[in-house]
């Protein structure tokens, strides 16, 4: 086996629908990742964004459609045994009994991909890529949001990730390092051949970073748009959620077509 990073890879799906019992959660979804594209899935609350994630890692079996990897479909257990997933979880899930150094070399140490001195040599890449190389022998609870968040996309990299999927990124950060988030997400891209899904519902973030953005609504795929086509939408609903008249005089409700 080898660790080698061999390529960003695509992503595709086609008539994805899921359903939990009677009600149908997504709807005929299909659509295509090119491979190192940033693609960033947005939506509503409640829109099904994180239910398609479950979908686009294997981790949820579609009512009707497929997604694939690399041309593979996610549910066979030998795709993602073949290609380098990695996910970074909303809650960055570290292991706070670990320094930050050992977090990091849990997984690479696990799998015997590396001798320890690989294994130092690419986290000490990967923490100077995320500016984390002061952190190294601190513990989780020690590091602000932003940092911890930083260390779990830090944690990713080491895995030489051929695809990246994000959860919800910037939530729980200040405006500040949600920002800071967002330079890293697309720092990313220019300095490692990955292809990144991020589901957000933070439009900044989806705006600054995306090559495409897939908007969600009531399960439903509204549009697919690189962020200029999307902020000169015609669509009033899409144009609505991205950017929210609040006139409080004159308050305008939102209709969901159920
Ligand atoms: N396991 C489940 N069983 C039944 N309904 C679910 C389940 N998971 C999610 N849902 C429903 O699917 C819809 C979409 O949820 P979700 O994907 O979490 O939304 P989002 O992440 O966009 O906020 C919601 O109405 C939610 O209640
Ligand atoms: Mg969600």
């Amino acid at each position: 086996m080898t660790d080698k990073n061999t390529g960003a890879v695509g992503l595709e799906v086609s008539g994805l629908s899921k359903s939990y019992g009677e009600t149908e959660v997504l709807h005929d979804i299909s659509f295509q990742v090119e491979p190192g594209e940033v693609f960033v899935i947005m939506g509503p609350s409640g829109s099904g964004k994180s239910v398609l994630l479950k979908h686009l890692i294997g981790l949820e079996q579609p009512t009707a459609g497929e997604v694939l990897i690399d041309g593979r479909a996610v549910t066979d257990p030998a795709t993602l045994r073949t290609i380098h997933a990695a996910l970074v979880f909303q809650a960055g899930a570290l292991f706070n009994s670990m320094s930050v150094y050992d977090n990091l070399a849990l997984y690479p140490r696990e799998h015997r991909i590396l001798p320890e001195k690989g294994i130092r040599d690419r986290i000490g890449e990967i923490l100077r890529i995320l500016s984390l190389e002061n952190a190294a022998e601190r513990f989780p609870a020690e590091l602000s949001g932003g940092m911890r968040k930083r260390v779990a996309i830090a944690r990713a990299l080491v895995m030489e990730p051929q695809i990246i999927f994000y959860d919800e990124p910037t939530s729980e950060l200040d405006p500040i390092m949600a920002a800071t988030i967002s330079e890293i997400i697309a720092c990313l891209k220019e300095q490692i051949d990955v292809t990144s899904i991020v589901v957000s519902h933070d439009r900044d973030l989806s705006l600054t970073i995306a090559d495409r953005i897939a908007i969600l609504m009531d399960g439903r795929l509204r549009v697919i748009a690189t962020p200029d086509k999307l902020k000169a939408t015609d669509d009033a609903a899409v144009a609505d959620f991205l950017n929210p008249a609040i006139d409080l005089k004159n308050p305008r409700f939102k209709q969901r077509s159920a």
